[in-house]
């Protein structure tokens, strides 16, 4: 049986951690899939395919794999798209305690609603203070994104400054 897993976020825009979990994951599942979900909860920085563009360029340069795919899903709940496309398994990275927090409750529903289960996994050091708020202010102020995210996300934003 083919393990296929999805790992969901909003990616506005993909971060380094983003990537490294993304690698992780596709090394622990047979396919993968990176969803770019509307978050109505965030105010939106990139147009989503915007953000499945970058996602895509950045995987091709950080790493090779033949088992990503880069999508998105902007209607209904996510769990009908694990079930869409046979996923089994949410996977998510958590960088701290607020984290396990915010991602409980939803990975207790996913379950609930579907039988999806959430596998978290923790980020490497380097990457565990990066968030993709964080990135969306300092590009805002004007600030050097680069040692966060991707070359193609900082030469984006340095590109169409927001
Ligand atoms: O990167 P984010 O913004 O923390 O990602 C949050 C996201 C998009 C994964 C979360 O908002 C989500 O799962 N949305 C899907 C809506 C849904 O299915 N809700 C019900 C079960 S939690």
């Amino acid at each position: 049986m083919r393990r296929i897993a999805v790992v969901p976020g909003s990616f506005d825009p993909v971060t380094l951690g983003h990537l490294d979990v993304i690698e992780r994951a596709a090394g622990l599942y047979d396919e993968l899939h990176v969803l770019v979900v509307h978050n109505p909860d965030k105010s939106a920085l990139l147009p989503i395919a915007q953000r499945v563009s970058l996602i895509e360029q950045a995987v091709a340069e950080s790493f090779t794999a033949d088992n990503v795919v880069v999508s998105s899903w902007t209607v209904g709940l996510l769990v009908d798209y694990c079930t869409e496309v046979g996923a089994s398994v949410l996977v998510k990275g958590i960088r701290s305690q607020i984290d396990v927090a915010y991602e409980t409750p939803m990975a207790i529903v996913n379950r609930h609603l579907a039988g999806v289960e959430t596998v978290f996994l923790l980020p490497n050091p380097a990457h565990g203070h990066v968030s993709s708020s964080l990135v969306r202010q300092v590009s805002a102020l004007g600030g050097d994104v680069s040692p966060y995210v991707p070359a193609v996300v900082s030469e984006y934003l340095q590109r169409s400054p927001q």
